[in-house]
């Protein structure tokens, strides 16, 4: 009797909290509640807001790493089996001026994360949401904090005997192989120097400039050879035939 009572009260709680969404999304599922929106709302950004305070070693990182990560990016995240390596690829000239050398030769085609990435926050961030890939979400601040600073080891821009925290994580950033590397007014092809879409930042009432829109010819598909044959470093890359574009 008591549960029954309970379980009709939750009803009762449930109805009315569905009615009020009702009205503001007719039939389209419900308002996400606050502890929903918090489950997902963990981004944290360049600035380092959003970032939780907490901290993890390199060698607690090492021991995360062999148990939880390495089966899958191997024991120095060089495996290319899963995905292209994490960690190679950089220079400790690199690290002096913020842009990595091997980026910008066209030859080079191998590129690891550690090449790529611009912002520490990124990988914090990454690892938190999306790994290990068979369990995402699933490591605590601290072990977030660890993996990350197990890779910034890998990669040579902390010691081994560091300890990464949202205490010293902005020095960190002060060190990444290609902090200058990032830009967002470039064209995929060559625009002179212009990119390929420009338009200003809108979330209402937005216009669309069709002058800003650039539709790639689509000979642009055989620029880099044929696809289908081609083997990166790091394993087969199987694309279309872009043979025919030539
Ligand atoms: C079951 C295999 C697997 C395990 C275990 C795993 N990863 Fe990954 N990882 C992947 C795959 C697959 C990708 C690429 C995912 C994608 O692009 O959607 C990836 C991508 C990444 C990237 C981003 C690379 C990039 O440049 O975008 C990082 C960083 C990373 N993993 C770190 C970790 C860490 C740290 C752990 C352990 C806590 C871990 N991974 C465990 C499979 C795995």
């Amino acid at each position: 009797m008591f549960r029954s009572l309970k379980a009709s009260l939750l009803i009762g709680l449930l109805c009315v909290a569905d009615m009020a969404s009702a009205e503001l999304f007719p039939k389209v599922g419900r308002r996400a509640s606050v502890t929903e929106v918090a489950a997902w709302d963990i981004d944290v950004r360049p600035d380092f807001r959003g970032l939780p305070s907490g901290s993890g070693s390199v060698r607690q990182g090492e021991k995360l790493w062999e148990s939880k990560c390495a089966s899958c990016h191997g024991a120095f995240g060089e495996s290319p089996s899963v995905f292209p390596p994490l960690i190679g690829g950089t220079t400790a000239k690199d690290m002096a001026r913020g842009r990595v050398a091997a980026l910008s030769v066209a030859s080079e085609t191998a590129k690891t994360t550690m090449m790529k990435l611009a912002t520490v926050s990124t990988l914090w961030d990454y690892i938190r949401r999306a790994m290990p890939f068979d369990a995402p979400k699933s490591l605590s601040v601290n072990e977030v904090y660890a993996a990350t600073a197990f890779l910034l080891h890998l990669a040579d821009v902390v010691p081994a005997d560091f300890t990464l925290s949202e205490q010293n994580i902005a020095q960190v950033q002060t060190r990444m192989p290609n902090r200058e590397g990032m830009s967002t007014r470039h064209g995929m092809l060559d625009v002179k120097g212009k990119p390929d879409v420009v338009s200003e930042a809108c979330m209402q009432d937005c216009k669309v400039n069709e002058k800003s829109l650039v539709v790639l010819p689509v000979s642009v598909n055989g620029l880099n050879g044929n696809l289908a044959e081609q083997n990166r470093p790091y394993g087969s890359i199987r694309g279309i035939d872009t043979s025919r574009y030539k």
